[in-house]
């Protein structure tokens, strides 16, 4: 049998701005996994058994547009299998579905490299990320890269999309991964509410059109706190950390893309003794993330869920 598993990412500082060629940071959560286990069936094809969305089934049966499905083809089409094996791939995911904790990218991920290490593929990391990168178009348009990146390398990111074309949504982007100084730790809560990223995007790109100098100078002022905070997480500043946050999240509001329910969850946070709190991704619904001493988590943690977190996840990123 042959395993592997992925982490889900959370975005720290930058969203919104990162549209508009600022840099955006994301972590790897490694408290929630996607693991896939492929093993050699006595059976004839190749059986998908996820248990979490009821799926259990023969490849062939499904659409070839199916998330899994397209991943297991695609695969299959670079790595230039002679025959189809006959396999038996389990796929369970513990990062919660469509709440910007980027569980496809990880499913992804972790299929692909089972594939590969079954299949006796060599594969490298660089190319399972252009792979994820590939497979997360066809689901999501023009994805960011971002989740693909944070989750093949299992490494904090620091992002900067290119801004070639005319839609601002380009091709290309500086990527590089960063050291953690020292750990840290960060509670995620879930406001259990679904909002749509193109929305939120859309209302942000709308304040930009009616005036441009204006927001240009919000996203410029998020740019300097993502810079900052990427030296702030190199070299173990806590404090400073914290700080960023906030003033990140005032920025949000200012764009409109946070909601009362993550300003509650966000001040509640701040009132329980995390060193920060902001907003998470696209807003409106979503989550949030406080920044906290490992003995304050829990306590956080609770107030959170008094508060009307629908879930949520105490993660360290080291
Ligand atoms: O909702 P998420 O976690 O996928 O984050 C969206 C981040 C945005 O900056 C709002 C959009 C984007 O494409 O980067």
């Amino acid at each position: 049998m042959t395993n592997s598993s992925a982490p889900g990412k959370i975005i720290l500082f930058g969203e919104h701005a990162v549209v508009y060629g600022r840099p955006e940071l994301a972590v790897p959560v490694t408290q929630v996994r996607a693991n896939v286990d492929i093993s050699d069936s006595a059976r004839t094809g190749m059986w998908i058994d996820a248990p979490d969305v009821n799926l259990h089934a023969e490849l062939n049966t499904h659409p070839s547009d199916h998330p899994l499905a397209a991943v297991i083809h695609n695969f299959l089409f670079i790595s230039r299998v002679s025959a189809f094996p006959n396999l038996g791939i389990k796929i369970t995911s513990t990062i919660p579905v469509a709440s910007g904790l980027g569980s496809g990218a990880a499913v992804t991920v972790a299929l692909t490299r089972a594939l590969a290490s079954h299949l006796k593929y060599s594969i490298t990391d660089e190319e399972v990320n252009s792979f994820t990168y590939e497979i997360e178009k066809l689901h999501h348009g023009t994805p960011s890269g971002i989740d693909n990146t944070v989750i093949t390398y299992a490494k904090p990111v620091y992002f900067v999309k290119s801004l070639s074309s005319p839609e601002r949504r380009g091709v290309g982007a500086e990527v590089e991964t960063f050291k953690v100084g020292k750990p840290f730790t960060i509670v995620i809560g879930d406001t259990g509410i679904s909002a749509p990223t193109k929305e939120s995007v859309g209302d942000v790109r709308r304040l930009w059109l009616n005036d441009k100098s204006r927001w240009e100078s919000v996203f410029d002022k998020i740019a300097e706190i993502s810079f900052t905070a990427r030296r702030a997480i190199e070299q173990g500043h806590w404090e400073m950390l914290g700080e960023l946050m906030n003033e990140n999240h005032q920025l949000l509001q200012k764009l409109t893309v946070s909601s009362p329910e993550l300003d509650n969850l966000v001040s509640v946070a701040c009132n329980s003794g995390a060193l920060g709190a902001k907003m998470s991704g696209g807003g409106r619904g979503g989550n949030m993330i406080a920044l906290v001493t490992p003995d304050r988590a829990e306590a956080v943690t609770s107030a959170l869920k008094e508060a009307g977190a629908r879930n949520t996840i105490v993660t360290q990123v080291s």
